[in-house]
């Protein structure tokens, strides 16, 4: 796949890395005028937004049209300066998304991991779960096939408003990782029978 990366900090360097490891193309686009981000998205069959949720608002209003028909995948938590959800239970960052970006196929996914363990996707020889989001069926395949790709276990967790529900459980991994001072070598890893849980989101 050709995929688009917003934002070169933590998240679109470590993502982008596991990305290539897997022999996909990746180009990035930031804020420097050498790296605009309508060129890299028209490029791409998919975009990964690995920004801070306050930039979704600015991305969408300078390059919104380009996004049209693309697979979006929201990485971010939602947080408020002093580190608290900044919005839940009627909505959630994802979905404020796919309103700014109403063509785009949004999907949420890699919020629950921290970066530092997104390169491969593995933590202590476990494969850490990659859950994900969305209204779209092709966008979560894609979504999907980028996460096992890289070496995450994928659970599809039905529409984009199960975003509602991923969003409080970064915020969790944030807690403990830093709050709880558990570090950053954790992850979640949902333990299942996997054919079935398959079947049952499709
Ligand atoms: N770090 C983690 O462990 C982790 C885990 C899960 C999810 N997330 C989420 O992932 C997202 C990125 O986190 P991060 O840790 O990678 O942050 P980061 O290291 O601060 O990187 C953010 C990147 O976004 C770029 N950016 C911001 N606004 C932009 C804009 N308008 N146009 C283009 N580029 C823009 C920044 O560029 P400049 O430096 O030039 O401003 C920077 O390269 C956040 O939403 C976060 O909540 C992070």
């Amino acid at each position: 796949m050709k995929i688009a990366i917003v934002g070169k900090g933590n998240v679109g360097s470590a993502l982008g890395e596991g990305l290539r490891l897997a022999r996909h193309e990746v180009r990035y686009a930031s804020k420097d005028p050498k790296e605009p981000i309508a060129d890299v998205v028209l490029w791409a069959d998919a975009v990964i937004l690995a920004v801070p949720w306050t930039s979704h608002k600015v991305i969408a209003a300078s390059a919104g049209k380009f996004f049209d028909d693309k697979t979006v995948v929201d990485v971010s938590n939602i947080l408020t300066p002093n580190m608290e959800l900044a919005m839940g239970f009627t909505t959630s960052g994802a979905e404020e998304l796919q309103k700014l970006l109403p063509k785009a196929r949004v999907v949420k996914a890699f919020n629950t991991v921290f970066a530092q363990n997104m390169r491969d996707g593995r933590l202590k020889g476990e494969r850490l779960t990659a859950f994900i989001a969305g209204d779209n069926i092709v966008g979560k395949e894609i979504v999907r096939k980028m996460a096992e790709d890289i070496g995450f276990d994928c659970v599809d967790t039905g529409p984009l408003s199960s975003a509602r529900y991923l969003e409080p459980l970064g915020m969790l991994n944030i807690k403990l990782g830093y709050g709880l001072k558990m570090g950053t070598d954790i992850g979640f890893t949902l333990v299942r029978e996997r054919a079935a849980s398959r079947s049952r989101a499709a």
